[in-house]
């Protein structure tokens, strides 16, 4: 990067070009009201190095989303052709035009080609800068904000850019991007001591007829035998191990400890005994095996996934990089947040796992609509090659999962302080499967379960029918205006989520949240691969359109238990959709049938 003088004069020879110096025609970008829970710290060091993403548009995504809804219709002619990463590349390039005026831009800040780097599809670029000179590019003022629980980030509130690249730029973050991905404290809902099982009495489901007996023990432990029998498929034999995949992502210093896995196996899943799994690090990501180390996160994930999907191959993400920042250390660090780091190196791979569950997220107001918005294409590009992707719907009920209601944030962000239930993001996104949970047998919806309607994303025509009928049957102006009864609704799906049972640092603990529910859905999802693959048929790559019209009847409905938050007892399971247990949890022995 080259600093100083030479900006000067690139600036006034681009004055003879243009009329006005774009310099000076700066025009405000995005402005936002600092999120609640936020207070200004200080203002930031000036060599603290940020950096920052640019987001180039994407004229041509509509077209993928059609190729997206087309090839994950299963009535579609085009079902399972997925396409590939150069056709998602070439569905997602920016106009040369857009690349070229941003480059002149950056240049006119002294950066030279080898100083940026590009996302696969050019969509992105990324630039280290230092804190003062983000600030004249972006006529801006950046300050160090805390947050009332600790943690610190170097944020601005609004930028701008010259008033020529708007159209030539969809975001710049780190900027006012406030959302902190949250893992373990939002979505893992309690650690206990394991219990003592007495009941050795087997328990018949009340699903169906076709569900198998399930033992007493389910009640108040879970393993990956309950999730067998509980979901009916207690004597499926994986048969294409070698073409499948099954995924994780890990943040935040979440490691996935192998010698746990190995006590978890010999306990649950005796024959995966001596089995490991790929771990691939992200920017640097580590994923430390001292036993101390362990995440209860990380472990979870890899357990119950790997667990249910065995011998599947499995792989586990671990994405460096978290987004507080720490005003102690003299060495400035990066303050990005990581997800979009792993969405670019995901999407640079010809071959991404086929199905990939995250139990990572953040309430969507935290979000910039203009990040959640890229982000969510960044998912859609991965399912239309072909991935399934599963995120915890969240632990919040309606609201933003804080117990103490004075600290609840059901309150917008926009100014206005009004009350709102809060969905969380990315499971708000129309383009994943958003996982929610249940408890108990017969199944119940948990009060935990994340549940609501998006304030960003529109509802996406495959949930019409189904959500339609959850909102007409709602009591008459029941909290109206709490809600945005138009917005893509959550979750698609549940799964239990509370008292799992995994090996943690050394010992057996009980787990639960959303995060145990996204990976093991994700378990079954890579089952269901399996089914296909043997049978010489394409992965199922996204799932929601073929879950909201033949998959309905592969699902358990769950009718009972609600999701309170905000004051409120949130929404109630019901018959059919709803936004507490979504279509339900999985009955895979007639999903299989479905999909084979
Ligand atoms: C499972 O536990 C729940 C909660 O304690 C209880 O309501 C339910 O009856 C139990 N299920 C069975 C089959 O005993
Ligand atoms: C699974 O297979 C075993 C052995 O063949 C059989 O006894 C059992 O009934 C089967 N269980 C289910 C749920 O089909
Ligand atoms: C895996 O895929 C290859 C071709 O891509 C195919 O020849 C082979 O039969 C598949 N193996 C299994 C177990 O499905
Ligand atoms: C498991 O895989 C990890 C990461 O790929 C590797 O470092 C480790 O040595 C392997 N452990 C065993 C027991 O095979
Ligand atoms: C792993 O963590 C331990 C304990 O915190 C530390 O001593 C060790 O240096 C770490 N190992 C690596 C490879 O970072
Ligand atoms: C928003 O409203 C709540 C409850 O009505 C109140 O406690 C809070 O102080 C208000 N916040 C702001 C910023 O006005
Ligand atoms: C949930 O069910 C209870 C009991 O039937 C009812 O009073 C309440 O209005 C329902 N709430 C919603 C949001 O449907």
């Amino acid at each position: 990067m080259r600093l100083g003088l030479l900006n000067l004069v690139i600036a006034f020879a681009g004055a003879a070009v243009w009329a006005t110096p774009p310099e000076f025609t700066h025009k405000l970008k995005e402005s936002v009201a600092p999120p609640r829970g936020w207070e200004r710290h200080g203002p930031a060091p000036p060599d603290h190095i940020i950096k920052l993403r640019i987001g180039l548009p994407q004229p041509s995504f509509p077209e993928l989303e059609r190729h997206l809804y087309e090839v994950s219709d299963p009535d579609h002619e085009r079902y399972g052709q997925h396409l590939s990463k150069e056709e998602v590349e070439a569905l997602v390039a920016p106009h040369p035009e857009s690349v070229e005026l941003v480059s002149q831009w950056l240049a006119e800040h002294g950066f030279d080609e080898s100083d940026l780097e590009r996302s696969s599809a050019k969509d992105w670029v990324t630039i280290r800068v230092p804190v003062r000179v983000a600030e004249m590019m972006l006529d801006t003022t950046y300050s160090v904000w805390k947050h009332n629980d600790g943690d610190y980030l170097v944020r601005t509130t609004s930028y701008s850019v010259p008033e020529h690249l708007h159209d030539h730029i969809d975001v710049i973050q780190p900027t006012t991007m406030f959302g902190r991905f949250k893992g373990q404290k939002s979505t893992i809902h309690s650690v206990e001591d394991v219990p003592e099982q007495k009941n050795t009495v087997a328990l018949t489901s009340t699903h169906a007829a076709t569900a198998p007996v399930v033992d007493a023990s389910c009640n108040t432990t879970i393993t990956v035998r309950c999730l067998k029998q509980l979901y009916n498929a207690v004597n499926y034999t994986v048969k294409a191990a070698k073409n499948n995949s099954v995924a994780l992502t890990g943040y935040l210093e979440q490691f996935a400890n192998i010698q746990d896995l190995q006590s978890f196996y010999a306990e649950q899943v005796p024959a995966a005994v001596g089995t490991n799994f790929t771990v691939i690090s992200v920017n640097g990501g580590l994923n430390n095996q001292t036993l101390a180390e362990a995440g209860a996160e990380a472990n979870l994930d890899v357990q119950f996934a790997f667990g249910v999907s065995f011998p599947t191959p499995g792989t586990y993400y671990t994405t460096a990089g978290r987004p507080p920042f720490i005003p102690d250390i003299g060495t400035p660090t990066d303050t990005n947040e990581p997800y979009t780091d792993w969405l670019d190196f995901i999407l640079s791979h010809p071959n991404p796992p086929l199905s990939i569950s995250t139990s990572y997220g953040d309430d969507e107001q935290t979000v910039p609509e203009s990040f959640a918005r890229r982000a969510c294409a960044g998912f859609a590009q991965l399912g239309v090659r072909g991935v399934s992707l599963m995120f915890s719907s969240g632990d919040g009920g309606v609201g933003d999962g804080e117990e103490d209601p004075a600290l609840q944030q059901c309150f917008t962000n926009d100014g206005k302080n009004a009350t709102k239930f809060i969905p969380g993001f990315p499971a708000s996104c129309p383009f994943v499967t958003a996982v929610g949970g249940t408890t108990f047998v017969p199944e119940t919806g948990i009060f935990f379960s994340g549940g609501g309607f998006s304030n960003f994303f529109k509802r996406p025509s495959y949930q019409d029918v189904a959500v339609k009928n959850f909102l007409g049957r709602l009591p008459k102006g029941i909290y109206k205006g709490l809600f945005n009864p138009a917005g893509r609704a959550i979750p698609d799906v549940a799964a239990q989520s509370n008292r799992f049972r995994i090996f943690l640092s050394g010992r057996p603990v009980l787990i639960g949240g959303t995060s145990a529910s996204s990976p093991a859905f994700a378990g079954f999802v890579a089952l269901l691969n399996d089914a296909r693959l043997a049978k010489g048929l394409p992965p199922l790559g996204f799932l929601n359109p073929f879950l909201y019209t033949k998959g309905v009847s592969g699902f358990n409905d769950i009718t009972t238990g609600n999701n309170p938050g905000c004051g409120t007892p949130g929404f109630n399971a019901t018959q059919g959709w709803d936004a507490v247990t979504g279509l339900g949890t999985p009955n895979f022995g007639k999903l299989v049938k479905l999909v084979t």
